[in-house]
């Protein structure tokens, strides 16, 4: 069913075809070009990626599709929020385009292409969800290559897809800027994410305390503590405040995300974590030391 777009005060692209009119038009005066890639459900981490854009160039594109081809077949594609006339009224007066394709817009009967990276798509991420970066760098490239911008921002929140992302950029000769933004959190320190509104009050509660513990242990491992012993007892501490599993917590190279040799980390380590509390997947990140 089509959406009703008339109360939106941002224009709407649903095809490449539209994007790509819009975006030459502004070219044509001379103006740069950023975008955001989002799924939509958009909260203040979000916006604080559209606002880091607009310090760089003169108009921002916020696209707006949650790709099925990230998704498992067991995960929650078809549950994830979708909030397009609330998405469209934040936007105002932040962005410039929303685009806002379909699933067959995207990807098309016929459409066969993957890109498959190795090395930093492996660990963490990467083993608890096998095909979830393959559709993060499908659909990524898509869209850099649809809109053609000069900068694209991600968040650090997602610190392995951001990774995943620079990689195949340089790998593949993308001709874009590639913009990290800071996590933002809740005042508790949670951060934000489109799913935290799955949690149950008391959920919410127990995954305010994720982030404080992540601190901590990055604190003792800057402060000489072996990774292993630091991240074991971390471990049971997420669990004991009713988290019913740590999918991982580990201690990585921050862009390679290669473990460290010797229980010891040698400087430019990145603390991740994802924990599932009810049916809630959370996931966060921080530098150590
Ligand atoms: P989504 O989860 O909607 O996130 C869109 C962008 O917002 C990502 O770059 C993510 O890292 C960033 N973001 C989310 N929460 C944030 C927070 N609390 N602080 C700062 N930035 C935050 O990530 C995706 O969508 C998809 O995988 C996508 C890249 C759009 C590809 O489909």
């Amino acid at each position: 069913m089509a959406l009703d777009t008339s109360s939106y005060k941002i224009p709407v692209a649903r095809t490449v075809a539209d994007l790509r009119a819009t975006i030459a038009d502004w070219r044509k005066q001379g103006l740069t070009v950023g975008l955001v890639p989002t799924m939509g459900a958009l909260h203040d981490g979000h916006l604080s990626l559209v606002d880091l854009v607009k310090t760089k160039v003169n108009r921002c594109v916020v696209s707006i599709f949650v790709n099925p081809t990230q998704f498992a077949p067991h995960e929650d594609l078809d549950a994830y929020p979708r909030t397009e006339a609330a998405d469209a009224e934040k936007l105002n007066r932040r962005g410039d385009l929303i685009f806002a394709p379909t699933a067959n817009e995207m990807y098309p009967a016929g459409y066969a292409t993957t890109i498959n990276l190795s090395g930093v798509t492996g660990p963490l991420e990467g083993e608890a969800r096998p095909t979830h970066f393959a559709g993060v760098a499908t659909v990524v490239a898509k869209l850099l290559l649809q809109a053609l911008p000069d900068v694209a921002a991600f968040g650090e929140k997602d610190w392995q897809q951001l990774q995943v992302i620079r990689r195949m950029v340089a790998d593949l000769d993308i001709p874009v800027k590639i913009l990290g933004g800071a996590i933002l959190r809740e005042a508790d320190g949670l951060a934000m994410s489109s799913r935290n509104v799955y949690l149950s009050a008391e959920e919410r509660e127990a995954a305010g305390q994720l982030n404080i513990i992540l601190r901590e242990t990055a604190a003792e491992i800057a402060a000489g503590k072996m990774i292993s012993t630091a991240t074991a007892e971390s471990t049971k501490r997420i669990i004991a405040l009713g988290f019913a599993h740590v999918d991982y917590l580990e201690v990585r190279d921050a862009a390679s995300l290669a473990a460290f040799d010797n229980d010891k980390t040698t400087g430019g380590a990145r603390i991740l974590v994802a924990a599932k509390i009810g049916k809630t997947r959370l996931i966060d990140n921080m530098p150590v030391g």
